[in-house]
């Protein structure tokens, strides 16, 4: 299993104070000795953590490929096409949200990624589309001729959460799923199963599969186990365990659970 580590929460802490410091940069060297994969960044339109010229370096230095996560408006396609990272994955952005909620909808926006894939694909960039995991999804991505799809596993996460952890302090979203304790573990036996259909379809349609948003060092496990997904990216919870253990070992704790 691939490990692209989403390194964004480095600029939320330098965006905290508005200074230089922790650069993003400076963990591209330690993601690569760690064993990780990939390096994977999220340019937001409203730019709060990582910058224009972040991405820019970032790209210019990294020893490993790195996956440019951004929406799907023309002024973030032509950055992406000046930037060249190795692969773009598109995702839906909300100016309000606290972090992607919820797949982008490939289908209502099909004739747009249409036009993204045939410049990406002239540009010799890969492709990814983060979509939730549904058959419509998959079928459309397919259509649109990507490489690779990224499943949202944020539906999974939360009623993981819901179940597992401290209630309060979970994302809000999930706090729209007032379940009992028993429909919880339907809704979380559901979900996974709803991802691993999804791998699966899109693994006989020819797409490689990744798969992220909320994963940590618990409810990763089950994931683990949907032998289609090939990638994991994983941002929070690495840059999270990294304050305590530094981001070596927060990398390495985490690709021990996955290989
Ligand atoms: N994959 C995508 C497409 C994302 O948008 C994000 C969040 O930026 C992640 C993975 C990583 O999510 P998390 O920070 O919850 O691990």
């Amino acid at each position: 299993m691939l490990l692209g580590v989403n390194i964004d929460h480095i600029a939320v802490l330098r965006e905290a104070r508005k200074i230089n410091d922790p650069d993003p940069l400076d963990a591209l060297s330690i993601v690569k000795r760690s064993g990780a994969d990939q390096i994977t960044i999220h340019l937001r339109e409203d730019r709060r953590h990582i910058h224009d010229e972040d991405a820019q370096k970032i790209i210019e230095n990294s020893p490993l490929p790195v996956n440019l996560e951004c929406a799907i408006n023309e002024e973030m396609i032509e950055k992406a096409l000046f930037l060249r990272p190795h692969r773009v994955t598109l995702v839906p952005e909300k100016r309000e949200e606290v972090t992607t909620e919820g797949g982008l909808d490939v289908v209502k926006n099909f004739d747009t990624i249409v036009m993204i894939a045939q410049k990406l694909k002239r540009a010799q960039i890969e492709l990814s589309l983060f979509i939730d995991p549904n058959s419509a999804m998959v079928d459309a991505s397919h259509a649109l001729k990507t490489q690779w799809i990224e499943l949202h596993t944020g539906m999974y996460a939360n009623v993981y959460a819901m179940l597992f952890t401290n209630l309060s302090r979970t994302h809000h979203s999930i706090k729209t799923l007032e379940l009992n304790r028993e429909s919880l573990h339907v809704k979380l036996h559901e979900a996974l199963a709803e991802l691993s259909m999804a791998s699966k379809k899109a693994h006989l349609l020819g797409l490689k599969v990744a798969a992220g948003h909320g994963l940590n060092y618990h409810n990763v496990t089950a994931i683990k186990g949907i032998e289609e997904i090939v990638e994991l990216n994983i941002g929070q919870s690495i840059i999270a365990r990294s304050v305590f253990v530094g981001l070596e070992n927060a990398i390495k704790e985490m690709i021990g659970l996955l290989r």
